[in-house]
């Protein structure tokens, strides 16, 4: 069981006011706030140790290279990666997916080949795969969910090619809040020799990922919907991907020898990082998965889904209510309309009351349109949230 009250000690956003109302946040899937633990750590950097890394002799640089190498290291052992060079630093899953549809792209994709996604798929897992399909004529490929928020699987067989080179998927959708059986996906899509990329932006902090055991071919993940800062995120690639795929930006630190005849690279994971990366985002990402690892991934889980529970019930029992994503198997993630009232007013209503939910297409128009609605109004639980939380929200 956790405490939530020493957890919410360890958050001071959670304790301020809005509108004079205590702020009830409920719009964890748009960002998570942040520990002290996080805070402290990139206060720590900027006031005692900042240097830039892998680039001088002397004893700060030194210091933050080694704190930068370790963060690299928690977030191989969070997600059980075989080696530490397959985890690359990014600017976020966005970036992440921009990279391997680039890279990826350019080395495996030709006139006529498919991609295939899914229908739930955020905006960055659609626009950069569409952006290689123009760039390389491509097709994209959509595999669709019913109205319960459940992937159609049975037409996987007829979706998947001799000409697919890819399948990117989100592990969680960030609507309809759907756990999708990725290892179905996976499974399938290896029996083609299909690599599989799983877009974790939503699944990191609701469950996490054993990319061994699920063995997707990417995982790309944000800092910032895991308790760390913004600007930071990560790909996780298989060793043999990032052997093969050329860099994706060029720049200082991705090279091994530069000359005006010929660069060559670094090796992986630095040959993707180019540039003075986001290293004090990096040590405060492994900073915040060191403190959920302390505080308990399972535990964390078990209150998320009590209070996805308890908040299904609780808000079904409001006239007019109308759920959206109703799978067997979901997060804590709560979308929903009431009557006809339009979802901006609803989430001004409750921003009076100093309640933070989403509000508009949440990056996922195509959602929108399945249901043939502008927007919804979405509540998305983190574990430092209370059942008194909820009530709020209901009342
Ligand atoms: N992807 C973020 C969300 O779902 C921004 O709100």
């Amino acid at each position: 069981m956790l405490d939530i009250d020493k957890i919410r000690n360890d958050f001071p956003i959670l304790h301020r006011t809005v509108h004079d109302k205590n702020l009830v946040y409920l719009d964890n899937g748009a960002t998570t706030q942040k520990p002290i633990q996080v805070i402290e750590m990139e206060n720590n950097i900027y006031r005692n140790l900042n240097s830039n890394i892998h680039r001088g002799v002397h004893y700060l640089s030194g210091q933050c290279t080694e704190l930068y190498e370790n963060a690299r290291q928690t977030v191989q052992q969070f997600i059980n990666a075989p080696a530490r060079e397959e985890v690359i630093f990014t600017a976020g899953t966005t970036a992440a997916i921009n990279l391997v549809a680039w890279s990826f792209g350019e080395r495996f994709v030709r006139n006529g080949d498919e991609i295939l996604i899914s229908e739930m798929e955020h905006h960055s897992n659609i626009v950069p795969w569409q952006l290689l399909c123009d760039r390389k004529g491509a097709i994209l490929k959509v595999l669709p969910f019913n109205d319960e928020g459940d992937l159609q699987l049975e037409k996987l067989d007829d979706l998947l090619s001799e000409r697919t080179r890819i399948v990117a998927v989100t592990q969680i959708s960030n609507v309809l809040g759907t756990i999708n059986p990725i290892d179905k996906i996976i499974e399938k899509a290896h029996e083609r020799d299909i690599p599989v990329l799983i877009d974790g932006a939503q699944g990191i902090q609701h469950g996490g990922i054993d990319v061994q055991e699920s063995d997707c071919d990417f995982y790309v993940f944000s800092g910032h919907k895991i308790y760390a800062p913004t600007g930071i995120g990560i790909l996780y690639s298989k060793q043999k991907w990032l052997e093969q795929m050329p860099p994706w930006q060029g720049g200082g630190d991705m090279i091994d020898q530069v000359r005006f005849a010929k660069t060559t690279y670094a090796p992986r994971p630095l040959k993707f990082e180019a540039g003075t990366s986001n290293y004090v985002g990096a040590i405060a990402l492994g900073a915040a998965l060191n403190y959920l690892t302390s505080t308990g991934i399972v535990d964390i889980n078990i209150h998320e889904a009590k209070l996805l529970d308890y908040a299904t019930k609780r808000i079904s029992e409001i006239e007019g209510i109308k759920f959206y994503g109703t799978a067997k198997h979901k997060t804590s993630i709560l979308c929903f309309l009431m009557d006809s009232i339009h979802p901006y007013d609803i989430g001004m209503i409750l921003d009076k009351l100093g309640i933070a939910v989403r509000t508009g297409h949440l990056c996922a128009d195509p959602i929108m349109q399945h249901y043939g609605i502008e927007g919804m109004v979405r509540a998305s639980f983190a574990f430092y949230n209370t059942f008194d939380e909820v009530e709020k929200l209901y009342d």
